[in-house]
């Protein structure tokens, strides 16, 4: 492999474009900081940049369509600038591998989730005249020492990785084959994170992860389960409510949300320390899929319509005014429209705020793509859809009717894209919620009194400046 030439005093410019979920904005800013230690300086504007990185999402075909679109358009900055180097990171990297610089010509530089730290090298190649390509993945990696550079920050609220990977193999799901085997992240080094953020101003952070409730530190190292530690690594270990503990105490002044929570796998423990510590947002983004328990099973969830029902009502009864969103999954294979009508009833009897709501795309390689047939026509599966989607809206906007009348404490987080007279923020509950802007300033925790809603807004006033 070739030496890294391309030390500090170089100076070149990188700009990198983010798709998918928090997790792959999170990395950005690891590639980010990766890459400042090696000269690279952010930049928002792609036609000064001497790499493009685009760090892809593969979850369903659409979003990797979109990523070979955005390649066509970059021919035209390659032919500006015969040195520009490209690069594609993230999962549909890994997906794809050396099939990628194949299919792609003007791709330079491959590199999947779990070598970041390659980056600088690959790029060294590539100026030495190549192609580059890593896409090993790692069952220790975690980037745990490294400070992200935050990349178009509000300067208010902040994503931090706590675990990579998942294990779970949902059977229509490529995450496992993009970003490996679970691991759990060094708690020490999460709460650090958290004060150097709140030192630098931060108000609110998320802790990410695909399955946030199995996280598990003992030491480092792939995951095990409780059950298989020594005597020693459970003495020492911290599962997910001591980290939320930890961070709680640590950074009382911050606002703590995370994401994504496993319906299996949320328990007591974690909602009681939620109601516990008032910096604990509540909030919990718990994805169903479907709300039939057959095709809950051929998804693999390891769980039942009845068991996430369960999981809801103990939910609301420690903390009566939790804030609950889901993913729903419409049209997976041998659906039946009865089985589709119990995801329509799921939504009305669970009361979501609001849901991610998407068609079944088969991934090729996965459990589902291997077994089960995708046999539910492209226009059947769009017209599911369209009525989870009519009965979602429906239920936010009772949901949002309930607030007019009551204060809620919203974090001022940027402008609102309607007006720049107003505030956009969100409540504990995280409904997005929008304020005249008087004399109120960004970071601000305000009381706003809600006088109108929509579908998905909270619209009011403000009453004056509060506390967490
Ligand atoms: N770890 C999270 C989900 C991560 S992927 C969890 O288990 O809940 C985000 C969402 O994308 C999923 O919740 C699912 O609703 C959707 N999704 C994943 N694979 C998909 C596929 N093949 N087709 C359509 N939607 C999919
Ligand atoms: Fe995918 Fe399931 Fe893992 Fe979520 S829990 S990332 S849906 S395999
Ligand atoms: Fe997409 Fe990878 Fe996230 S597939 S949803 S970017 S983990």
């Amino acid at each position: 492999m070739a030496e890294v030439s391309n030390t500090p005093s170089s100076s070149r410019k990188m700009y990198i474009e983010s798709y998918g979920c928090a997790m792959n904005f999170s990395d950005s800013e690891i590639i980010a900081s990766i890459m400042s230690e090696h000269g690279f300086t952010a930049t928002k504007d792609e036609l000064d940049a001497d790499v493009i990185f685009l760090n892809t999402c593969a979850i369903r075909d659409n979003a990797e369509q979109r990523i070979r679109e955005r390649l066509k358009q970059l021919r035209s900055n390659k032919r500006q600038n015969s040195d520009l180097i490209i690069g594609v990171l993230g999962c549909m990297a890994e997906r794809l591998k050396d099939k990628l610089l194949e299919e792609e010509k003007l791709v330079d530089v491959v590199a999947g989730p779990d070598s970041y730290r390659e980056l600088p090298k690959l790029v060294a190649e590539v100026d030495e005249g190549g192609r580059a390509i890593n896409v090993l993945l790692s069952r220790e990696e975690t980037y745990g020492d490294l400070n992200p550079v935050r990349l178009n920050s509000n300067g208010v609220t902040a994503f931090i990785s706590i675990m990579r990977g998942c294990d779970n193999m949902c059977s229509f799901c490529v995450v496992p084959f993009t970003r490996g085997r679970e691991r759990s992240r060094d708690p020490q080094s999460i709460v650090k994170e958290a004060v150097d953020l709140q030192n630098a101003g931060y108000k609110e952070i998320t802790l990410l992860g695909q399955n946030v409730n199995s996280y598990l530190w003992f030491g480092g190292g792939a995951k095990k389960d409780f059950k298989s530690l020594t005597d020693e690594e459970k003495a020492s270990s911290v599962d997910f409510a001591d980290l939320l503990e930890l961070c709680a105490n640590a950074v009382p002044n911050l606002r703590i949300r995370y994401s994504t929570s496993h319906p299996r796998d949320i328990n007591e423990k974690v909602v009681r320390v939620m109601a516990q510590y008032p910096n604990l947002c509540n909030y919990i983004h718990l994805p169903a899929q479907s709300g039939n328990t057959r095709v809950l099973d051929i998804m693999s969830r390891n769980y039942t319509r009845e068991w996430y029902m369960d999981k809801i009502t103990m939910i609301r009864s420690i903390i009566p005014d939790c804030g609950i969103s889901c993913d729903i999954i419409a049209g997976f294979c041998t659906e039946t429209e009865e089985e589709h009508k119990d995801t329509l009833t799921l939504i009305e009897e669970c009361k979501f705020d609001f849901s991610y709501m998407y068609k079944y795309s088969e991934r090729p390689g996965t459990p589902a793509a291997k077994k089960l047939t995708d046999d539910i026509p492209e226009d059947v599966k769009g017209r599911r859809l369209a009525e989870i989607i009519t009965v979602q809206n429906r239920v936010s906007k009772e949901n949002n009717q309930a607030y007019i009348g009551k204060t809620v404490k919203v974090l001022v987080e940027a402008a609102s894209k309607k007006s720049k007279n107003d505030w956009m923020g969100r409540n504990d509950q995280n409904i997005v919620t929008v304020f005249p802007c008087e004399h109120y300033q960004k970071g601000d925790l305000v009381e706003v009194l809600i006088e109108r809603i929509t579908t998905t807004t909270l619209i009011g006033k403000a009453i004056g400046k509060t506390t967490i």
